[in-house]
């Protein structure tokens, strides 16, 4: 079998050559971002490393917004073998994760799945997470803006969804980070109303 490095190093190169062109913002870019974030919430507690990288690296795969093969995640472990626990470990944190499965009530039990989630959803917010929603709306032709906080426009999911985040960290690390990323988005909706007023 191989160590957590190598295993680590082949999900990166998979990822890429799945989501190495997606334009939604769930590219092998958002994949390594998470992957870093995660990591990085993980210095100092008690977790298996292994199945936050890998549920980190591999979360997106399967996604049925952006591709209808629900099998990446599956063939992944046929040429990277780990235990059985881990593998089910690992999705169990992917398929209950997503801020839609939250929506309907699932929550990830372990402290794994819940450092995993918050990476994801830190990616949502701040500079880069103002350039996902543009870049999903878009790929899913949604206006920019329509004088509307309320509909489906992409500034409307600052407020339908994206300020919302904060508040559903699981760490306080993470809320620490996910507020200082939206006092940025304020900081940039302030500006773009400046600019749609004028
Ligand atoms: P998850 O499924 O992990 O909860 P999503 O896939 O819904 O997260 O979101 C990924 C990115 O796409 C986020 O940056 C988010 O802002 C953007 N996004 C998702 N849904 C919408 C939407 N309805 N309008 C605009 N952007 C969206
Ligand atoms: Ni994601």
């Amino acid at each position: 079998m191989m160590n957590d490095q190598e295993l680590f190093e082949s999900a990166k190169t998979y990822v890429k050559e799945i989501l190495g062109d997606e334009t939604t913002g769930h590219d092998y870019f958002h994949a390594m971002r998470v992957y870093n974030m995660a990591m990085y919430l993980s210095i100092g507690k008690e977790v298996d490393e292994l199945v936050v990288g890998l549920a980190a690296l591999l979360h997106d795969l399967d996604d049925e917004k952006i591709n209808k093969d629900k099998h990446h995640t599956e063939n992944f472990f046929v040429k990277n073998p780990i235990s059985e626990l881990q593998k089910s470990q690992i999705f169990d944190i992917i398929r209950n994760m997503s801020f839609h499965k939250h929506l309907a009530g699932k929550r990830v039990a372990s402290l794994e799945g819940k450092i995993v989630q918050d990476a994801d959803r830190l990616d949502a917010l701040g500079a880069i997470g103002i350039a996902r929603v543009f870049a999903y709306s878009g790929k899913t032709n949604r206006p920019i803006f329509m004088d509307d906080i309320d509909d489906d426009s992409a500034i409307a999911h600052f407020y339908r969804k994206l300020f919302l985040l904060p508040d559903l960290m699981n760490l306080e690390e993470s809320k620490i980070i996910a507020n200082d990323r939206l006092d940025f988005m304020k900081e940039y909706l302030n500006k773009f109303y400046e600019e749609w007023n004028r």
